[in-house]
C-alpha cells in the first residue's frame, strides 16, 4: 500500500518543487515496477481501485498482450491530474515493458545498476530528471544506484525516498552529500508499506530495529512495516522551504467513509458535489 499511501506527499513535495520552476517536473521512478507510483499519481486511481480490477479472474485469464491493449485504453481513459511526467528504472523487463506500453511511463530503462554501469542511451533518457523517487526500493538498491544515476543527471534533482524504518540511510545521504544535496528526514509521521509476509519476516524485522535502537512499539510490533519520508535537495532550496513546511500528513484520508462533499472545478466556477 505504499504508493497509495505515499501519494499525497509526492503530490504535496511535487507541488513546491513546481512552483520553484513554473515547469512539469520529469519523475524517474526507481524500482518503479509496473508503474504504480505514476498509475496513482497522475489518475483518480486507488491502490484499491486497481487491485479489484487486477484480481479479477476474467482480468487474471486475459494474455499479458491483451491486458497492455486493454490497460492502454484503461488509463487514457482517465483525466490525467498528476503534477509530473514519469519515466522509471527497474531491472524487470515485464514491469518495464507494461509501464511504458500502456502509457503509464513516457520512458524506460531496464537495469540493475548495482551490477552494471548506465548505458550511454539510459543515460541519455535519465539526463534531464528533476526529481528522483522510490518506493519500497531503498534496500534493493543502494548509494551504488543512486550515485550512477546522479552522475548522469544535468540538474541537482529532488530525491523523495520512501525508506523501511530499518534499512539505515547514512550511506546513501553521504553520496548526495558529495553531490551537493541535503537530507532531511520528516519527524512525527511513518507511511505503512506492507503486511509481513511471515512470522519469520516478521521477527527478523523487529530484531534488526532492537539492533539499530528504533523503538518498534506501536508500529511494526503492530504487525506493518512502516516507512520514513526523506527528502534530498540542493540546500538552498532546503533553507527556502524546509520540509516540515511542505507537507501536511492528513491521518485517515484515505478511508472508504461514504459519500463526501467535494468540490468540481467547472467553466461556470467552483460546483459542489456528492462524490459517492
Ligand atoms: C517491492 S517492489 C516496489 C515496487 C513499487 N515501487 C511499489 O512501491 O509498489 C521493488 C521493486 O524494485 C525492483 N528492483 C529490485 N532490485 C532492483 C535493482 N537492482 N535495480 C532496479 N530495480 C530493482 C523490483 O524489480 C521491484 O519492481
Amino acid at each position: 500500500m505504499i504508493p497509495d499511501v505515499a501519494e499525497p506527499v509526492v503530490r504535496q513535495i511535487l507541488a513546491a518543487k513546481t512552483s520553484a520552476t513554473g515547469l512539469k517536473p520529469v519523475v524517474l521512478d526507481v524500482g518503479c515496477s509496473y508503474g504504480i507510483n505514476a498509475a496513482v499519481h497522475r489518475f483518480p486511481l486507488t491502490f484499491g481501485g486497481l487491485r479489484h480490477r487486477y484480481a479479477r479472474r476474467e482480468m487474471r485469464a486475459i494474455s499479458s498482450e491483451t491486458l497492455v491493449r486493454l490497460d492502454r485504453n484503461f488509463y487514457a481513459a482517465w483525466p490525467d491530474v498528476g503534477l509530473a511526467r514519469f519515466i522509471g528504472l527497474d531491472v524487470s523487463a515485464p514491469a518495464i515493458s507494461y509501464a511504458t506500453g500502456v502509457g503509464l511511463l513516457e520512458q524506460g530503462i531496464v537495469a540493475d545498476l548495482e551490477t552494471e554501469t548506465l548505458s550511454t542511451e539510459s543515460a541519455r533518457i535519465i539526463h534531464s530528471t528533476d526529481v528522483i523517487m522510490s518506493t519500497g526500493c531503498i534496500g534493493y538498491v543502494t548509494e551504488k544506484t543512486f550515485g550512477k544515476i546522479l552522475d548522469a543527471t544535468e540538474k541537482r534533482p529532488w530525491i523523495i525516498s520512501f525508506v523501511l524504518r530499518m534499512f539505515p540511510f547514512d550511506s546513501l545521504a553521504a553520496t548526495f552529500a558529495k553531490r551537493g544535496l541535503v537530507t532531511e528526514r520528516l519527524t512525527g509521521a511513518t507511511f505503512i508499506q506492507r503486511r509481513f509476509r511471515d512470522a519469520e519476516e516478521f521477527e527478523s524485522c523487529l530484531a534488526t530495529l532492537a539492533t539499530l535502537g528504533v523503538d518498534a512499539a506501536g508500529l511494526e510490533s503492530e504487525g506493518l512495516f512502516h516507512a520514513d519520508l526523506i527528502l534530498s535537495r540542493p540546500e538552498a532550496d532546503a533553507r527556502a522551504t524546509p520540509l516540515e513546511d511542505i507537507v501536511t500528513v492528513a491521518s485517515g484520508r484515505g478511508r472508504p467513509i461514504g459519500p463526501r462533499y467535494v468540490h468540481i472545478e467547472r467553466g461556470e466556477g467552483l460546483q459542489v458535489a456528492l462524490e459517492p
